[in-house]
């Protein structure tokens, strides 16, 4: 297996996610929930660089401090990889996080991706699509999304993906102070549970809805006051499981502008929906 030791400077995106609608549709055997969801993908992420070595170390260096380095879903990821694909080389992560944590964007899932699909690439490991979107499963629900890199109506955990061409899509993203705890939505005894799963082309013409919303809400009571206070600007949506809360323009104009006046009260940023991970193109250079 050939691989490439030192230093490259190029800078690999791990761009956010949205969820369109979010419909849980029932609680498995597992521990997890079966969805139906609507993932948008954005052109605004973390950005990672990578440092191969000979001597098969795995570090991290993370411009937020506080953010552990064996916690951290790219450093997972690294070692997962590094071990199934027998891997002796290793690798110096620089992890430069834009997408706030428990926020709902997939900032640690993306960062994972990105990890398994540039390593694979970086130490010659010669896994499929299909193959690291399975390694990514094991990291987490919403991996296999940011392994495939496309827009895309999903079911199951979150993993059976099916492409979605969405088209030139603007959001104003607004961040509140605090985080959600995914687990802890998925646990509550108020969370919705039933509701009924029907085609996903239909259920992507009836989008709006996310289950998960009135449980959020009703552990952060500050998530209702935003989502009220959003309304001048349109229908605010939640992301996942919380916390960031989205609205949607028909031109990026209209986004802009919405987001400079919400930026004096609020965290905000305008971006722009895309089909494709920028990722791909990246890796197919
Ligand atoms: O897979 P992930 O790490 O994102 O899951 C975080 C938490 O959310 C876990 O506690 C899991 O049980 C829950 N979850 C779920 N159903 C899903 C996705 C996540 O119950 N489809």
């Amino acid at each position: 297996m050939s691989r490439q030791a030192g230093t490259t400077d190029q800078v690999w995106p791990a761009p956010a996610k949205i969820n369109l609608f979010l419909h849980v549709t029932g609680r498995r055997a597992d521990g997890f929930h079966d969805l139906q969801t609507l993932f948008q993908l954005l052109d605004w992420g973390d950005e990672l660089r990578f440092t191969i070595n000979d001597d098969g170390r795995i570090s991290r260096h993370c411009n937020i401090t506080s953010f552990p380095e064996n916690d951290d879903l790219c450093v997972r990821a690294a070692k997962l990889l590094q071990r199934r694909c027998g891997v002796n080389a290793g690798v110096h992560i620089d992890l430069a996080k834009r997408i706030p944590t428990g926020a709902g964007l997939g900032g640690g899932s993306s960062d994972a991706a990105t990890t398994l699909l540039v390593l694979n690439h970086l130490w010659s490991c010669d896994q499929t699509t299909e193959q690291l979107a399975s390694l990514g499963l094991e990291l987490g629900s919403d991996v296999p999304l940011f392994v495939h890199g496309h827009s895309a109506l999903a079911e199951g955990r979150g993993e059976q993906l099916h492409p979605a061409d969405l088209g030139r899509r603007y959001y104003v993203l607004v961040f509140p102070k605090f985080a959600v705890s995914t687990a802890e939505v998925f646990s509550h005894p108020e969370l919705t549970r039933d509701t009924r799963p029907v085609d996903l082309p239909v259920a992507a013409l009836a989008a709006g809805g996310n289950d998960c919303e009135a449980v959020a809400r009703k552990l952060h009571p500050d998530l209702a006051t935003l989502m009220t206070d959003l309304r001048s600007w349109g229908l605010p949506r939640m992301s996942g499981t919380g916390s960031t809360v989205f609205l949607e323009f028909t031109d990026k104009k209209a986004a802009n502008s919405a987001a400079s006046e919400l930026k004096c009260r609020y965290n905000v940023r305008a971006v722009e929906g895309v089909d494709r991970s920028p990722l791909l193109g990246l890796l197919s250079n």
